[in-house]
């Protein structure tokens, strides 16, 4: 612990490589980049043990670089109030139902959050994203943010007719719903990834004012891409590169983030559901609100609350009618 607390420019963290870190050189840049941390975030959230294995180097040297890389982030202590200020500015988008707008807390999703939906086929997923497509742009008095929306599709289940449906229900226009939703498909993970960085242009050059990314659904290509257990490691930094991005965006602009997931078969539970959220604890600790979604009679679903940091666990009821999301 030297001059490192001196040579801190004013530089924006995005524009700091990880070769700018004290005790990372050429060499060690290189491994680290090859096992995937590749910026600061990733380095900053990993756990010591990973980067001191990924570089060679010792434990100490790796806590070093870990620690020097959050401090660099302002990855800091906020006060309460500065917390509380924060939490002000927040905005809320419904989701058309009022008992799932309250199991989340009252308001729907939150803006500077990601929420993530997980369920199986036909749970609702994208019925629920299409929804809060069209209701972010009703004023706040109705629900919504008076925004545009990002929609990333990695499975072509976008459908604008289905979009124009639900609009007109709102007693929107759906020709101006459309057209504030913007639609990307995205063919790899790394395209994917690549989208998500285009959204700041989005926002700043064409002066869109987004307040809704969907990603539906976040994990597909990433299973699809990486099978086997060989790639699981790479595959999970990447998700978490990912959703740190997702993460960024939410906390920059005030945007709300929702993102769909996959359920899969866990073999080794014989009792209660056996099913579990695709992509593991990345995605358990990258969202703030997780939602499992399951069929039930008819057009009702069960929407459980899981893990929630501020919220109790909780279930609602609601239905997905041609209306939309209802109660
Ligand atoms: N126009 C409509 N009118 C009534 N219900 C509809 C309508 N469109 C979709 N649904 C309901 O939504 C269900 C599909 O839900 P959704 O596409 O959101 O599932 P998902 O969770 O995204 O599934 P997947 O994992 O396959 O992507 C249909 O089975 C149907 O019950
Ligand atoms: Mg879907």
């Amino acid at each position: 612990m030297s001059e490192e607390k001196d040579d801190k420019k004013a530089v924006e963290p995005e524009d700091l490589k990880i070769e700018d870190l004290p005790g990372v050189g050429p060499k060690t840049a290189e491994k680290l980049i090859d096992a995937g941390f590749t910026d600061l975030m990733a380095l900053a959230t990993a756990p010591v043990a990973e980067v001191a294995s990924a570089a060679d180097i010792g434990d100490a040297t790796a806590r070093k670089i870990v620690n020097e890389a959050r401090s660099r982030l302002n990855m800091n202590f906020l006060t309460g109030i500065e917390l509380m200020e924060k939490n002000k500015t927040m905005g809320y988008i419904t989701t058309g139902s009022k008992e799932l707008d309250n199991l989340l807390g009252g308001k729907g999703i939150e803006t500077q959050s990601i929420t993530e939906f997980f369920g199986a086929f036909g749970s609702g997923k994208t019925q629920a994203g299409l929804q809060l497509a069209v209701n972010v742009q009703l004023p706040k008095s109705q629900g919504g943010l008076d925004g545009d929306v990002v929609w990333i599709d990695t499975e072509n289940t976008f459908r604008a007719r289905r979009v124009e449906e639900l609009a007109r229900h709102r007693g929107l226009d759906p020709k101006e719903v459309l057209s504030r939703i913007h639609v990307a498909r995205a063919f790899s993970t790394d395209h994917q990834m690549l989208l998500a960085e285009k959204i700041p242009d989005l926002i700043e050059k064409d002066k869109r004012p987004i307040k809704l990314i969907v990603v539906d659904s976040l994990t597909s290509l990433f299973r699809a891409e990486y099978v086997g257990r060989g790639t699981l490691a790479d595959r999970q930094q990447k998700l978490n590169k990912h959703l740190h991005l997702l993460q960024r965006l939410a906390d920059r602009y005030n945007i709300a983030v929702f993102v769909t997931n996959q359920v899969i078969a866990r073999p080794d539970v014989f009792f209660g559901d056996p099913t579990t959220a695709a992509g593991g604890h990345v995605i358990g600790h990258g969202c703030t609100y997780r939602i499992y979604l399951r069929k039930s009679r008819g057009d009702k679903r069960i929407a459980r609350l899981i893990d929630s940091p501020c919220l109790p666990d909780g279930e609602c009821i609601f239905r997905v009618t041609e209306k939309g999301i209802e109660d």
